[in-house]
C-alpha cells in the first residue's frame, strides 16, 4: 500500500495548478483504498507478484476517485472523507473537469501497463459504472423500485469496479479462466455487499465515522434496499408516508420515516442481504491457495459487512 501511495503521488501531477490542487485535495483526504487493496491481495493470494500491480492498483483508485468527484456533483453532497467535497470547496465545474482529468490520467497509466485485455476490462468497467449512475438517475423518486432494479444499479455503479479489481489481478497473473471467474465472482459479491452496507449506514451510521452526511439518500429521493424492505413490511398508512416522501421529495416526515426504517426490521433485512453476499464472496475463493492473502480476503468480506466507515 505504501508503494501504491508512491505511484499515486507520482502520477497525480499536472502543470495546471487547479488540477493538482483539487486532485491532491481529494486523494490526500485518504479514503479506504479498498479497490487497490483488493487487487493487491488477490495478486498475493495467486502468488505471482507482477511488478505492474501497483500501477494497476493506482489506476483502479483513480477511476474510483473520478467517479466520486462526479458523483458528489450529481448528488449535491457536501461532505466526503471527513472534509468538504470538492464541489463544495471549488464548485461543480472544477469538480467535473478535474474528474475528467483523473479519469483520463487513469487511461494513460493503463496504456503503460501494456495489456490489451486489461485495457478492455477497464474500458468496459468505466462504461458500466457510468451506465449505473445514469440508471440510478432514471430511478430517482420511483417508490415502486424492486429489489432486482436496485441490484442492477449497484452491480453497475459499485460492484463492477470491485469485480474488475479482482479480475485484473488474475489477468496479471495469467491465471486460468476458472480462477479468473472465481476472482470476478468474489469481487462482484464483495462490491454488492459493500454498497448494501453503505446504504444501510446512510440510515444507521455515524457521520463522523463515515466522513459523509447521513440521510442524503432519502432527501434526494434515492430508493435503496432498506427502503424497499421497509415498504414491503409497512402498513398502508406508513407506506403512503414513505411513498409521498420519495415521489414528491416531501421532507416534512423524514424523522418518522427514519424511525420506520430503523424499527420495522427493514434495515436488518438489508443487512442480512449484505451478509449473504459476503458469504457468496467467501465461497467463490474456496479453492484459492491456502496463504495469508487468501485469509485476508476472507477477513475482508467478513469485516466489510460490519464496518462503521
Ligand atoms: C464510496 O466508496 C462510494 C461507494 C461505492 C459507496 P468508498 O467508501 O470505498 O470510498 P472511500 O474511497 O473509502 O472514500
Ligand atoms: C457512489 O454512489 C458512487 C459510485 C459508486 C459511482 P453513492 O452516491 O451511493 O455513494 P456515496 O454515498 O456518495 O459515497
Ligand atoms: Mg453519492
Ligand atoms: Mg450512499
Amino acid at each position: 500500500m505504501a508503494q501504491l501511495d508512491r505511484v499515486i503521488e507520482d502520477r497525480l501531477s499536472s502543470e495546471v495548478p487547479l488540477v493538482s490542487q483539487i486532485a491532491h485535495y481529494i486523494i490526500s483526504a485518504g479514503g479506504k483504498r479498498l479497490r487497490p487493496a483488493l487487487l493487491l491481495l488477490v495478486s498475493g493470494a495467486l502468488g505471482h507478484q507482477d511488478p505492474r500491480r501497483h500501477l494497476l492498483a493506482a489506476v483502479v483508485e483513480f477511476i474510483h476517485t473520478a467517479t466520486l468527484l462526479h458523483d458528489d456533483v450529481v448528488d449535491e453532497s457536501t461532505l466526503r472523507r471527513g472534509r468538504a467535497t470538492a464541489n463544495e470547496s471549488f464548485g461543480n465545474a472544477a469538480s467535473v473537469l478535474v474528474g475528467d482529468f483523473v479519469y483520463s490520467r487513469a487511461f494513460q497509466m493503463m496504456v503503460d501497463v501494456g495489456d490489451m485485455r486489461i485495457m478492455a476490462t477497464l474500458a468496459d468497467t468505466t462504461n458500466v459504472i457510468a451506465e449505473g449512475e445514469v440508471l440510478q438517475l432514471m430511478n430517482m423518486h420511483d417508490a415502486s423500485l424492486s429489489k432486482a432494479d436496485y441490484l442492477r444499479v449497484i452491480r453497475s455503479k459499485t460492484a463492477q469496479l470491485f469485480e474488475a479489481s479482482a479480475r485484473l489481478a488474475a489477468m496479471l497473473n495469467q491465471s486460468s479462466e476458472t480462477t479468473e471467474a472465481a476472482c470476478a465472482t468474489y469481487g462482484q459479491a464483495l462490491g454488492t455487499a459493500f454498497q448494501i452496507v453503505d446504504d444501510v449506514l446512510d440510515y444507521a451510521g455515524d457521520s463522523k465515522d463515515l466522513g459523509k452526511n447521513l440521510g442524503d439518500d432519502l432527501r434526494e429521493g434515492k430508493v435503496t434496499l432498506p427502503v424497499i424492505c421497509t415498504l414491503q413490511r409497512a402498513g398502508p398508512d406508513d407506506a403512503a408516508v414513505i411513498t409521498q416522501a420519495i415521489e414528491k421529495g416531501d421532507q416534512s416526515e423524514l424523522p418518522r420515516i427514519i424511525n420506520l426504517i430503523q424499527g420495522s426490521g427493514g434495515l436488518q433485512e438489508a443487512q442480512e442481504a449484505a451478509h449473504q453476499e459476503a458469504l457468496r464472496a467467501i465461497e467463490a475463493i474456496k479453492d484459492f491457495p491456502d496463504n495469508a492473502y487468501t485469509d485476508a480476503l476472507r477477513g475482508l468480506a467478513q469485516s466489510l459487512v460490519v464496518r462503521r466507515n
